[in-house]
């Protein structure tokens, strides 16, 4: 008996059939494609976006915002705060940077990415020196947590922003402005001179003419001429921005060692922890002096790396074990680059690796030495498998 006699024998179903055919021919065919989810999801949440770069604009001397379309007319929404995976090829390494979106989610032509170059930082410089408009590449969708939060973080937000870190909060202070939002936003921006200032224009603008926006410049190594806060965004300063912080959710985006500084600051003005929103910083620019770091091993020291089962590869202690297999052109999945997404999830069958504490590990991952190779280096001679 097939599926069709077995279903006839069914009480009802011949008179199913039969209703559904009816409802057919008087309302049309209302049934749900095949494979609608699937493709509902891929639309919204493509793996890879084909972009072209439209405009570049110089923010500073050494940063510049980079606006990209779709080459196929769509990009996938975002929620402001959130980054993509810019993929390029630089030589024969194909490699990439995650970066968050400066522009605002309601504008739907485009995505802008604002990157600063780094000393070393390979990618940031091909970005900053190589690429001009018109160029092509593929991005990932967006991701990534740092957010506001509605149910949780309320309407008080304090942004505590470090060089580029600023990049996600102007994406937060447009869609607030430009879409009239019910929030109250304190923007407190640390650099190290006012030369280094990214958007500083546009943000005192938009601090003048929006009363739920203020804007506070900190300025670590200021000229003489330079008027505003001096030094860095200690306790003191933070009280004297925001007054109270009952109530009030703190967003951080900037390198690990502003975190380091600032967090305890917070802790110490009374702020919980579970009002401290943190967006992941990338791989330290010296992973030596990262707490826990090995004695003896220098970040130029080199290790075997046997991947697969396949290939030996050199690793440098210094240089992330993802960068050491993408410069062997070994492309591991990957997508927030700073251990938090764990796409890039690899087993380390021997040896050992290093990775900074804050990297959120899974405990099942620990047990059985799966570690995020983002964020992990190469402290001994390596088997892996990914
Ligand atoms: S790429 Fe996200 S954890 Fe490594």
């Amino acid at each position: 008996m097939d599926i069709k006699e077995f279903m006839g024998q069914v009480d009802g179903f011949t008179e199913a059939v039969g209703e559904r055919e009816t409802l057919k021919r008087v309302f049309g065919d209302l049934s749900i494609p095949k494979n609608f989810a699937q493709d509902y999801i891929k639309l919204l949440h493509p793996k890879k976006t084909a972009v072209t770069v439209t405009d570049i604009f110089s923010e500073t001397a050494s940063s510049k915002t980079f606006r990209l379309a779709p080459l196929d007319g769509y990009l996938p929404p975002f929620r402001a705060g959130q980054y993509v995976n810019w993929e390029v090829t630089i030589g024969n390494v194909k490699t990439g940077r995650a970066l968050s979106i400066s522009s605002p989610p309601h504008q739907r032509g485009f995505y802008e990415l604002t990157i600063r170059k780094m000393e070393p930082g390979f990618v940031s410089q091909y970005l900053i020196d190589t690429v001009k408009v018109g160029d092509d590449f593929f991005i990932s969708g967006p991701a990534g947590f740092f957010y506001h939060e509605p149910l949780t973080d309320g309407k008080d937000l304090v942004f505590i922003a470090g060089g580029s870190g600023v990049t996600p909060f102007r994406s937060i202070i447009r869609e607030v402005t430009e879409r009239g939002l019910d929030m109250r936003i304190w923007l407190i921006y640390g650099t190290r001179t006012t030369d280094d200032v990214i958007f500083g224009e546009q943000l005192s603008a938009v601090a003048d003419r929006h009363k739920n926006i203020r804007y506070e410049l900190v300025v670590s190594e200021p000229d003489s001429n330079y008027a505003g806060t001096a030094g860095f965004i200690t306790g003191d300063v933070i009280k004297k921005c925001v007054g109270d912080v009952k109530g009030k959710t703190f967003y951080l985006c900037g390198p690990e060692m502003m975190y380091r500084f600032v967090q305890p600051e917070l802790i110490k003005l009374g702020v919980p922890g579970r009002r401290i929103k943190k967006e992941s910083s990338g791989p330290p620019p010296d992973v030596t002096k990262e707490p826990g770091w090995p004695t003896g091993i220098t970040a130029d020291a080199l290790f075997s790396v046997i991947v697969n089962g396949e290939h030996t590869i050199k690793a440098r202690a210094g240089e992330p074990l993802m960068i050491a297999l993408e410069r062997a052109g070994l492309v591991v999945p990957n997508q927030c680059r700073s251990g938090e997404c764990s796409l890039c999830r690899t087993k380390i069958v021997r040896g050992d690796t290093y990775m900074p504490d804050r990297v959120p590990v899974r405990e099942a991952d620990r047990w059985y030495n799966y570690v995020h190779s983002c964020m992990a280096y190469p402290i001994s001679d390596l088997e892996i498998r990914y």
